[in-house]
């Protein structure tokens, strides 16, 4: 079957005319989003890093208020390389992939102190930058400053994918992915291209059920054409990691709950929690028990009904909650601290952490 069955309003043949079609079209449907500048305005490098780091491994909406905080508090990158560490990770708390967090201070820190507060311009001088890998450099340098780059995230793949048909799997797809969204670029205008396929890939080109009638390139789309975009972009099976299960241990002294910060490296570094055994597959519930923390003041430990589930990147996790009261004058244990509920909301909690607290508490 000839892919170009559809009648042809406005494209020819060589797919020369998309780089056009996809910025008339952004400059009628695009986004307003809090770090894109008004049309016409040059954006502020350190709002589009920012809001880059964010977005890595998090939607647009969940980003958004986050974004209006940071620039709120911290208005510059040097504003930024002057705050502390625990601030930044309080303020991200909720946001998850605390690494973010660390690098996103870190490369403030730097770019204040070895730049004097001017973010590099090209993708090499970015890469350079803590917390910048090669898809976050790209997208700085064409939305930032121009360049001629093509940052190619997850919406971006699925447009691509389903515009050639792309019959490699992903992830092995990803560098003729890369090369046909180049072919999308135009001369100028290297950001709004990127933009234009993220919101594309968001508001049209959707995992399911794509609103083909209303894309700009729907004439020039080979699964469109065989009508099977949504079997784009194909996938080779997932892997995921296996089930780990822990206990957590919610403890309350009046109106204050007891809790640790973890260790720097690692998943969560640095994050508030309740104390809890180790996360390990095929855990034992006995054995996990068995590392409550050692209270002077618990009688008896009461097990909550159900679990707390919570998807990290790597694995799953299933926690049994157990909570206990105890006396006023009750220590905490070495490393551990009480702090009042009601200031929870201070500290750097993960979001794992709110659901225990939260089915702990019986909230
Ligand atoms: N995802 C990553 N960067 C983005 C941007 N600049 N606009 C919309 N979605 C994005």
């Amino acid at each position: 079957m000839d892919s170009r069955v559809h009648s042809r309003k406005h494209t020819p043949a060589d797919g020369a005319s998309r780089p056009a079609l996809l910025l008339a079209w952004y400059d009628r449907h695009r986004r307003k989003l809090p770090w894109r500048p008004a049309p016409g305005v040059a954006p502020d490098p350190y709002r589009i890093w920012l809001s880059e780091i964010m977005l890595q491994q998090t939607g647009v909406k969940w980003v958004a208020p986050y974004f209006e905080k940071f620039v709120a508090r911290w208005p510059t990158v040097n504003d930024l390389g002057r705050a502390s560490l625990d601030d930044v990770l309080r303020m991200w708390a909720g946001l998850g992939y605390y690494s973010r967090a660390r690098n996103l201070h870190a490369c403030a820190v730097t770019v204040s102190r070895d730049h004097g507060g001017i973010f590099p311009d090209t993708e090499q001088g970015l890469r350079a930058l803590p917390g910048i890998g090669p898809y976050t450099a790209a997208a700085i340098a064409a939305i930032a400053f121009g360049r001629r780059t093509m940052p190619v995230d997850g919406n971006i793949e699925r447009v691509v994918s389903r515009l050639f048909a792309v019959e490699e799997t992903l992830p092995q797809a990803k560098p003729l992915i890369q090369r046909l969204a180049t072919t999308l670029l135009g001369s100028a205008r290297a950001g709004d291209s990127a933009q234009a396929l993220m919101d594309l890939g968001s508001s049209i080109c959707t995992p399911k059920k794509p609103a083909c009638a209303l894309c700009p390139l729907n004439e020039d789309c080979l699964a469109y054409a065989r009508g099977d975009q949504q079997a784009f972009p194909r996938k080779a099976a997932k892997k995921t990691g296996e089930l780990r299960r822990g206990a957590a241990f919610v403890v309350t002294r009046g109106d204050q709950l007891l809790v640790r910060t973890r260790a720097e490296k690692g998943l969560l570094g640095g994050m508030t929690e309740v104390p809890g055994s180790e996360w390990i597959a095929a855990q034992d519930d006995n054995a996990a028990r068995k590392q409550a923390p050692p209270l002077q003041g618990v009688t008896r430990w009461h097990r909550k009904a159900g679990v707390v589930t919570h998807v990290f990147t790597h694995f799953p996790l299933e926690l049994v909650v157990y909570t206990a009261t105890v006396p006023a004058n009750t220590r905490a244990p070495g490393g551990m601290r009480w702090v009042p509920i009601a200031t929870l909301k201070d500290e750097a909690l993960p979001n794992v952490m709110r659901k225990v607290i939260a089915h702990g508490l019986g909230q």
